[in-house]
């Protein structure tokens, strides 16, 4: 893309951290609702992607769970995001997956902000999370590291705006910009067979604005896209850069991972999905 063709786009902010740290707590304080009282057995099980509007600006997130099985999901959840929150319970301390997180994070040159959580708790001590932290290289910028820190409560929603403000000045820090008027692509974040609706594939646009009628092509899977629908469940014309949508319309369903992209030419498009199907 051109220079000129670049317009200024939201961020796309991954929450990763140990298995009942609070991620989807504090995603349920950041969109105020309820997701994880409802969850069966609270555990996250799949990545679920929302948008939010702060002060007029919108934020992606990407939820990911922190059950041990999940790595191949929370690698792909790096690869996809512009910031990565690692939240940490304050009672709890740095554990096997908080670590591995951050071995995401760097892997994938995304930069950190540690929302230091459950600060509401007895046993509490944020000072040792950022203590224990350092060992690993990710150090406040009060003591002369490179990472942003947040207290937080996802349960008594405590400095939450605190969080969201530095999140988006992590973000300024970036000048992310996509152009929005080129054929779209991006990533499939996850996928499955609807009883009803057939393959349903929720992406990640990178690049570019989806329509419904474009021709995607998303790893071995092709077709005409019937219907976008947004993270609340609406029917949208477009999806723009950093939007994460469900694509109704496929033929079969995509791995999480795999790139989507819009094809001009519907014969073009099978052709590649089904030499990629072979293989
Ligand atoms: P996985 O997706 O399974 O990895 O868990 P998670 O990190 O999404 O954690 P979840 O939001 O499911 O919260 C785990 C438990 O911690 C739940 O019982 C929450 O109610 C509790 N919890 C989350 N945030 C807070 C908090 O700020 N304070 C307190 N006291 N409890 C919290
Ligand atoms: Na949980
Ligand atoms: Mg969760």
């Amino acid at each position: 893309d051109r220079d000129e063709d670049l317009k200024p786009r939201p961020p796309v902010v991954t929450v990763m951290g140990h298995v009942d740290h609070g991620k989807t707590s504090l995603l349920d304080a950041i969109r105020d609702t309820g997701v994880a009282a409802g969850e069966a057995g609270g555990i996250t099980q799949h990545i679920g992607a929302s948008v939010v509007n702060i002060d007029g600006r919108k934020i992606t997130f990407i939820d990911t769970p922190g059950h041990e099985a999940f790595t191949a999901m929370r690698a792909r959840g790096a690869q996809v995001t512009d910031v990565i929150v690692l939240v940490v319970a304050a009672d709890d301390g740095v554990m096997p997956q908080t670590v591995e997180a951050i071995n995401h994070a760097k892997a994938a040159n995304v930069p950190i902000v540690v929302a230091v959580n459950k600060i509401d708790k007895p046993g509490a001590n944020p000072d040792r999370v950022r203590q224990e932290l350092t060992e690993y290289e990710v150090i406040p910028e009060e003591w002369g590291g490179k990472n942003m820190f947040v207290e937080v409560s996802a349960k008594q929603k405590l400095h939450i705006d605190d969080l969201l403000e530095t999140i988006l000045l992590q973000a300024d820090v970036l000048e992310l910009k996509a152009n929005p008027d080129a054929e779209a692509s991006g990533f499939v974040i996850e996928a499955n067979l609807d009883k009803g609706r057939g393959p349903v594939a929720t992406v990640l646009v990178h690049r570019g604005t989806l329509h419904p009628g474009d021709v995607v092509v998303a790893g071995a899977s092709y077709g005409r896209v019937r219907a976008l629908i947004d993270p609340r469940g609406k029917h949208v014309d477009e999806a723009l850069p950093a939007d994460p949508v469900e694509i109704l319309g496929l033929n079969s369903v995509p791995t999480a991972g795999d790139e989507f992209r819009v094809f001009e030419d519907e014969r073009d498009a099978r052709k590649l999905a089904e030499e990629r199907a072979l293989r």
